[in-house]
């Protein structure tokens, strides 16, 4: 697969996707992050991307010439269709269902914006979808597009150590994680559960189970209303409540 990204800080896109599991992906040749500078498209001396809002207030916004030269020049480099994605508090909310989607797609172009955001016409018209990673805004898309790239990047085949780890994941089921230990057994912070250290892989898939439901019950109930439970997972669930109101009492 294939991330070009268009942005003003190409060091820093460059410096987050060469570590860890994506710039082990990267090395595979699983994935391939390429920077663009829409600067280097501006014409005046003085390089210039931005420009007044018309009709007042304040900052500045990335006018349209620079953005459309780094995208033509972007998508010279393939004859691969590309989708192109604005990073902006305006998008619809990045899930890993998005992410999934996103990550079989054979070329992605990712768009940051800086100041207040970029003239409306490239949106409308050099867009094909805008993305948030959040309620909360940031100073730029170079965070978020980071955030998208690691995200896809660790979900490339091969890019996981353990083949395993990706379907264990956070929200992969549609649930939240189960906690997770390892040594010492005992510690002054506490104790790790005797079920895990049972070797019957049965009962640890279970316990693991209800953990995950448990957890996504206390925190996060809105994932439950989305999620189709086996019948499994309802006694599962069932049994964590009553634990956990017997506990409360
Ligand atoms: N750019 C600024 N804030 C952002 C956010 N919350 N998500 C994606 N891109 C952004």
């Amino acid at each position: 697969m294939r991330i070009d990204v268009i942005t003003l800080f190409p060091e820093f896109i460059e410096s987050c996707a060469g570590i860890g599991v994506v710039g082990r992906a990267q090395e595979r040749g699983l994935l391939e992050v390429v920077t663009c500078n829409p600067r280097d498209f501006a014409t005046d001396n003085h390089r210039t991307v931005d420009g007044r809002p018309f009709g007042g207030g304040p900052g500045m916004l990335m006018t349209i010439a620079p953005l459309r030269d780094a995208l033509d020049r972007v998508r010279q480099a393939s004859t691969e269709p590309a989708r192109v994605i604005y990073l902006s508090p305006q998008g619809a909310r990045l899930t890993q269902e998005k992410v999934v989607e996103l990550a079989r797609m054979d070329r992605v172009i990712l768009l940051c914006g800086r100041y207040e955001g970029v003239d409306e016409r490239v949106l409308e018209n050099l867009v094909d979808e805008e993305l948030s990673i959040g309620d909360y805004v940031l100073s730029g898309g170079e965070l978020a597009a980071a955030i998208v790239i690691d995200a896809i990047g660790r979900l490339q085949d091969g890019a996981l150590n353990d083949a395993q780890s990706a379907e264990q994941d956070s929200f992969a089921g549609g649930l939240l994680d189960c906690p997770h230990y390892t040594r010492p057994v005992s510690d002054d912070l506490g104790e790790v559960p005797e079920v895990l250290l049972s070797g019957d892989h049965a009962m640890i898939r279970r316990w693991r189970r209800k953990q995950a439901l448990g957890r996504t019950w206390l925190r996060r109930p809105d994932l439950l209303t989305r999620v189709e439970l086996d019948a499994e997972s309802r006694t599962l669930l069932d049994e964590f409540r009553r634990d956990y109101r017997a506990a409360e009492n």
